[in-house]
């Protein structure tokens, strides 16, 4: 049986799955009721100072995609509404029954030092094992100066984070916005501050979209609605790339990730570690399904570890972030074909179609109405292989060639010099 026991920036859970801030960690009764099915950690609903917010109804949208449910989640909710002292003694209680389950308070505090300071003190004192600064609420709270609006500001990311590490006795990750051109500057401004780790992606700034019969906002506030965060299975690659960057960076290379956004699966899972964090978060599963799906979370990851014969999380961690590299890197010359496969072909149409609309028209339909590739015209966009509704019928086979591998960067070294 593998070790899944997990270390992310020091921080140590039975396994590397771990509930987000969200309305999943909101008490101390439900963080309870997930750690017993299995739950590895839990990052607390984020805690701020009193008086507590206040929340508007209504607070999610979601859209519904090809009849998948909640493909993509909104939301407008804010951090907890509930009164810092309860938290607090939730979190102790929660530790005391579950010493060794990760309870990592996320914190939002105004920018001032000894603001984080005092917020700090108590939730060390509540016996946390880790802090998140939520750097990444994308509404609400970022137009109180707080959330995205430091995390869109490397300056403030990282004198924010110094502020806690003063204090703090505990690991401290940084939780990221997506908001941003290039997560890699507040990555980077997290790692000066001193984090001990960094946490992303949190929500992307949306609007779910506009009911057509009423003219207002399809889901919305008594008829108006303020941008949300977006979340949910539809922003993993955009998460996985976030997440692949910074693995990457030499300025942030090697320092601990906790990767979120639309994990659903053990699999998906898998695929942020893979690219390099050392635990993961889930928001919008837990939201659509429950506590229960740890079960196959975690019997998931130990019968694909079971085959690939890994036996710890770190014979994995990070294996594939090598091979995600800039374009300019990729191999000019490598040269796939579409093929056909005729026996299980349904003869739709709809390769032909898309080819020739969408990509370089060399698919041909035959007499018996069944498609054919023209090879020598095709350029190997995969477009037909996605479109095709029968698995496996249209493959892409590697065309070799004598050639030796030539890259963006070393052909235009061939290039003519611009004149001007
Ligand atoms: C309703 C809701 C409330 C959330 N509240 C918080 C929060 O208080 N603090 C925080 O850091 N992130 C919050 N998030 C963001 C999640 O922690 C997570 O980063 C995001 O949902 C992406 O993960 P997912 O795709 O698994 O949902 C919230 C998300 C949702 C949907
Ligand atoms: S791979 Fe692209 S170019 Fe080639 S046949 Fe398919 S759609 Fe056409
Ligand atoms: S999309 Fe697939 S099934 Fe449809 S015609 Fe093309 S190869 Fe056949």
């Amino acid at each position: 049986m593998p070790d899944l026991s997990a270390d992310c920036a020091g921080i140590r859970s039975p396994n590397p799955f771990w509930l987000a801030s969200a309305p999943p960690t909101n008490s101390g009764e439900q963080v309870m009721r997930a750690f017993e099915p299995g739950w590895g950690g839990a990052v607390w609903k984020t805690l701020g100072v009193d008086p507590p917010v206040v929340n508007v109804t209504s607070r999610y949208g979601s859209l519904d995609i090809g009849g998948q449910k909640m493909a993509g989640f909104n939301n407008i909710e804010l951090i907890t509404d509930r009164p810092l002292a309860d938290n607090l003694r939730e979190i102790y209680e929660v530790k005391k029954r579950f010493p060794n389950n990760a309870v990592i308070a996320s914190l939002m505090v105004p920018c001032e030092r000894q603001a984080w300071h005092d917020i700090v003190a108590r939730v060390v004192e509540a016996g946390s094992d880790g802090i998140e600064l939520n750097f990444g609420c994308p509404h609400g709270m970022s137009e109180r100066g707080m959330g995205a609006a430091v995390g869109q500001v490397p300056d403030y990311v990282k004198m924010v984070t110094e502020f806690v590490k003063e204090k703090s006795s505990i690991p401290v990750l940084v939780k990221l916005t997506p908001n941003v051109t290039d997560v890699r500057h507040p990555a980077r401004a997290a790692a000066a501050g001193g984090a001990d780790g960094i946490s992303l992606i949190n929500t992307i700034n949306s609007v779910m979209g506009v009911d057509l019969e009423t003219l207002k906002p399809k889901f919305s506030v008594g008829g108006k609605i303020a941008h949300g965060g977006y979340c949910g299975p539809a922003v993993k690659p955009i998460a996985m790339h976030m997440v692949s960057q910074i693995a990457a960076d030499p300025q942030t290379r090697g320092i601990p990730i906790s990767g979120i956004g639309g994990i659903s699966t053990w699999s998906d899972a898998v695929e942020f570690m893979l690219l390099g964090a050392s635990s993961v978060q889930l928001c919008t599963a837990v939201m659509h399904y429950g506590f229960r799906i740890i079960s196959e979370l975690v019997s998931g990851l130990e019968d694909w570890m079971d085959a690939k014969g890994f036996s710890r999380l770190e014979d994995f961690i990070g294996k594939s972030s090598a091979h995600i590299v800039d374009w300019n890197e990729l191999n000019l010359r490598h040269k796939t074909v579409a093929s056909i496969d005729r026996s299980t072909c349904i003869a739709c149409d709809l390769c032909a179609i898309a080819c020739h609309d969408g990509a370089h028209q060399c698919i041909k339909i035959g007499r018996d109405r069944k498609p054919r590739v023209v090879a020598e015209d095709c350029v190997g966009c995969n477009l037909c292989s996605l479109v095709c509704p029968v698995d496996g019928c249209i493959s892409m086979k590697e065309v070799k060639t004598d050639l030796a591998p030539l890259t963006w960067k070393e052909y235009s070294t061939c290039l003519p010099k611009p004149t001007i």
